[in-house]
């Protein structure tokens, strides 16, 4: 699934030219930097290929997410309906620009359910934020009539889904804006980074601001910038942005080997019975990161869990895992914060112990996601295949 596992010559030649100049910092220095500037070169490659016409480069998926929102003009008391499977970095960034986020239930694509989120909406929501998990898209098209309908901003979490399109368009360019991850375990990665599109130029300038201390970056020199407005330094350095080059060019190649593999793993497990497959509004546009199939019930899922673990296939039980799915969010739940909430923040965080979401845990208890890897051989994956459905057979 990874960039990183066909890392190579391409990745080491974008970092060298940036290691000749010395220059790791995205801004300034323009005597020594030899007119190498990965970043800007990295926001470039990005809008081609996704056919975005801003993109801002952060130095990670989180940082992108806290950009956006803030570019977007969210804050304090605000409310994001977001879904209660996603990683915990979408609620991170929602509480550190002082908004509040509002969990609503997912559905069988895994991604935020339309109805949930209409039913979330209140007087204080301003974005609906679904998260296209593991790959594969939340259904935009019925996420974008609601936002239409209630003036509301759709924001897309992009971060797992790099390369994914929903009916011909780039995961990310459907919302205001969409954010990305480049961490080390993303499709693209860059070790640590991240991304904000957007077609909006006015966003644009706020994430390109807001992203580096509030630098207009219109100054002679980075001393001469004035600052019209706070931000924070969530810049990429040029060494990570290096990285995010060379992989981002790769991503077609990426893209055509995570399809085959997801084929074959696909086609094995359509014979066992009782096996099926997350919903994907658009099952062309799906970039394959995972394969993620149901059982008829929970003990069932945990069985074939525990049976692909042992025969050494690696088997994601989202319902137990602590990252990602609301379940195991006591942190979340307990409010607990190093420092003081705002009030209603607190109010909402402590509330979420005492509500239930049965349709989320009725497709979470029995779904598993399995990794599609990248370097795999012809024969690797014809074992993998093949252990997948016996051990989920058997199971
Ligand atoms: C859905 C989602 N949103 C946001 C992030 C945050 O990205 P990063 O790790 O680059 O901060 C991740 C990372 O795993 C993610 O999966």
């Amino acid at each position: 699934m990874p960039g990183f596992e066909l890392w190579g010559d391409d990745e080491r030649r974008e970092v060298q030219e940036v290691l000749e100049t010395g220059v790791l910092m995205r801004f300034g220095f323009e005597p020594a930097r030899k007119g190498r500037w990965k970043a800007k070169e990295l926001e470039a490659e990005l809008c081609r290929r996704l056919g975005a016409r801003h993109a801002q480069v952060v130095s990670s998926g989180t940082a992108a997410l806290t950009t956006a929102l803030a570019a977007l003009g969210v804050g304090a008391g605000d409310e994001v309906v977001m879904p209660t499977f996603t990683f915990v970095a979408s609620f991170e960034a929602v509480l550190s620009v002082g908004a509040v986020p509002v969990l609503a239930d997912v559905d069988d694509s895994l991604t935020l359910s339309p109805a949930a989120a209409r039913a979330a909406i209140g007087p204080r929501t301003r974005v609906v934020m679904p998260v296209h998990m593991c790959g594969a898209m939340a259904d935009l098209g019925a996420l974008e009539s609601l936002c239409r309908e209630n003036g509301m901003v759709l924001l897309e979490d992009a971060c797992q889904a790099i390369g994914a399109t929903w009916h011909g368009r780039a995961l990310g360019t459907v919302g205001k804006a969409g954010c990305f991850s480049f961490d080390y375990v993303k499709t693209v990665t860059c070790g640590e980074g991240g991304a904000v599109i957007t077609d909006d130029p006015e966003v644009a300038r706020r994430c390109d601001q807001f992203a580096d201390h509030g630098h207009d970056h219109l100054g002679a020199d980075r001393g001469a910038d004035l600052h019209p407005v706070l931000g924070y330094n969530f810049r990429i350095s040029e060494l990570h942005a290096a990285v995010g080059l060379a992989q981002v060019r790769r991503l077609p190649t990426f893209l055509e080997i995570q399809r085959r593999h997801h084929a074959a793993l696909v086609e094995a497990l359509s014979g066992v019975p009782g096996v099926t497959f997350r919903r994907i509004p658009d099952p062309a546009g799906d970039s394959c990161t995972f394969v993620s199939f149901l059982l008829p019930e929970e003990e069932k899922a945990r069985a074939a869990a525990k049976a692909m673990q042992a025969a050494g296939i690696p088997a994601m039980y989202w319902y137990d895992n602590n990252w990602h799915y609301l379940r195991r969010w006591d942190h979340l739940k307990d409010a607990a914060s190093l420092s003081r909430l705002p009030e209603g923040t607190e109010r909402v965080l402590r509330g979420l112990r005492e509500r239930s979401f049965p349709a989320s845990d009725a497709v979470m208890a029995r779904v598993i996601s399995t990794p599609v890897g990248l370097a795999w051989t012809g024969a690797q994956l014809a074992e993998r295949a093949a252990k997948l459905a016996a051990a989920v057979r058997g199971a």
